[in-house]
């Protein structure tokens, strides 16, 4: 990718936009499904997505390389200037069927970032890492990337198994990395802190007609594995009155959930007072087993995901849903187990970085929204090692995880010019 110099010229910025998107778009061909963008943990598609990315790290000048956990990275270690790097970045994996800009676009912006740096002559050693897994699709647990950057990759994870019974620890044999490397995979002291650059995936920055948001943090998330055991049958001999349906079950419960996280939230969020930051919960997975018209469904295996800015909200709320599991399974002569895979706190931004970042959203002459984020972002595992800050971008239509996913050049452009200046301050602020 040629990606043309960002200048005050508006042609050339359009220009820089342009090639941003045409480059996410033709990203978002890299899949495992024709026709659609999927894009899991080490798939195939993940190397033709690093051979692209590579060389255009190479390009900028930097050092690439690709750390046991899978992530890729690029280094710029200007001459003369110290080693303490700025890491900019976000996720190269996808949810199924998704959109071209999740995660991707920050990586494309963050290179285009590095270039102009690199053109400037910017004193600013930049790490850019590509987060080789964000979305937890393939194993279940999301984060796999930023965990073993920020040093909380906990080995017990190399047992976790796909769908088709992969483990994590052959998963990373395969791509041709080593796991008892994933150590040092881990980020440096020599780190000023991490920017993420956003599709905001929710509607609010449209609605109030802006380009960009201020992340004030993100909320904290639960996933749950649930299976309910029943007892299979068949469909025409057995009696209503006689039947062990772990269906009938499961969609009961998928009822209550949704029920439940209707409800107000009592405890304020602390992450803004925005509708955006209270309690939600999802059923968004579910299997069922044999899966057959004529049985009578013998075990439904079925995720959970809950989020809330609140910790307390959240955590009360998981436990009110898994009890509520249990009665329901145990008034229909079933049985219950849930397993939790992933429990977040919500974690605000580091009040000085983002501090500087909304200087530049300011210098650049917008407003400053700052919101909270109800989406997971690497910045909230990294934000738990490092101070992190995060720019969101509108989302059109407020539209995301869904292939109409969008993305304004405009809003690119600007996003650019608050990147650049933020650099800019950093490197100053270095010196
Ligand atoms: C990732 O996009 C998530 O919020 O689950
Ligand atoms: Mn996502
Ligand atoms: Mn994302």
């Amino acid at each position: 990718m040629t990606i043309p110099s960002q200048t005050a010229s508006p042609e050339q910025t359009s220009l820089a936009a342009a090639a941003i998107l045409e480059e996410c778009r033709l990203i978002a061909s890299m899949s495992e499904e024709p026709g659609r963008i999927t894009r899991r943990f080490l798939t195939p598609p993940v190397s033709q997505v690093y051979a692209r990315l590579r060389s255009q790290m190479l390009e900028v000048g930097m050092t690439v390389s690709v750390d046991s956990a899978g992530n890729l990275r690029g280094l710029w270690q200007p001459k003369g200037a110290g080693p303490r790097r700025m890491v900019l970045g976000s996720h190269i994996d996808t949810v199924p069927d998704a959109g071209a800009y999740d995660g991707v676009l920050g990586v494309v912006m963050a290179i285009e970032l590095a270039r102009q740096a690199v053109a400037n002559s910017l004193p600013l050693a930049i790490e850019i890492i590509a987060f080789s897994e964000e979305e937890g699709v393939r194993f279940g647990v999301p984060f796999l990337g930023s965990r073993a950057v920020a040093g909380r990759f906990d080995p017990a994870l190399l047992a976790l198994r796909d769908a088709e019974g992969v483990s994590l620890n052959q998963a990373i044999l395969d791509f041709g990395l080593d796991p008892g490397g994933l150590p040092q995979a881990q980020i440096g002291e020599d780190t000023i802190g991490f920017l993420e650059i956003h599709i905001e995936q929710g509607p609010v920055l449209e609605a109030e007609n802006l380009s960009l948001g201020v992340v004030t943090g993100i909320v904290g998330q639960t996933r749950c594995e649930l299976q309910f055991l029943g007892h299979a049958n068949h469909a025409g001999t057995t009696p209503m009155t006689l039947r062990h349906d772990a269906l009938a079950a499961a969609a009961e419960w998928i009822c209550a959930v949704e029920e439940i996280a209707r409800r107000p939230v009592l405890n304020p969020p602390l992450l803004g007072d925005h509708a955006e930051a209270a309690l939600v919960a999802t059923v968004g997975k579910v299997a069922t087993h044999p899966n057959a018209a004529n049985v009578i469904p013998g075990a439904v295996h079925v995720s959970l995901d809950v989020r809330a800015a609140h910790d307390a909200v959240r955590e009360e709320a998981v436990a009110e849903l898994l009890e509520k599991a249990s009665s329901i399974a145990m008034r229909r002569g079933i049985e219950c187990e849930s397993k939790r895979l992933m429990d977040q706190p919500a974690v605000p931004m580091d009040e000085q970085l983002t501090a500087v970042l909304a200087e530049c959203v300011e210098a650049a002459g917008l407003p400053v929204r700052r919101m909270p984020s109800g989406a997971g972002h690497d910045a909230m595992v990294l934000g738990t090692r490092l101070p992190a800050a995060m720019l969101f971008l509108q989302s059109p239509g407020g539209v995301s995880h869904h292939p109409n996913e969008s993305v304004r050049p405009h809003d690119i452009d600007t996003a650019l010019t608050v990147g650049s200046l933020f650099l800019r301050r950093l490197a100053l602020k270095i010196v």
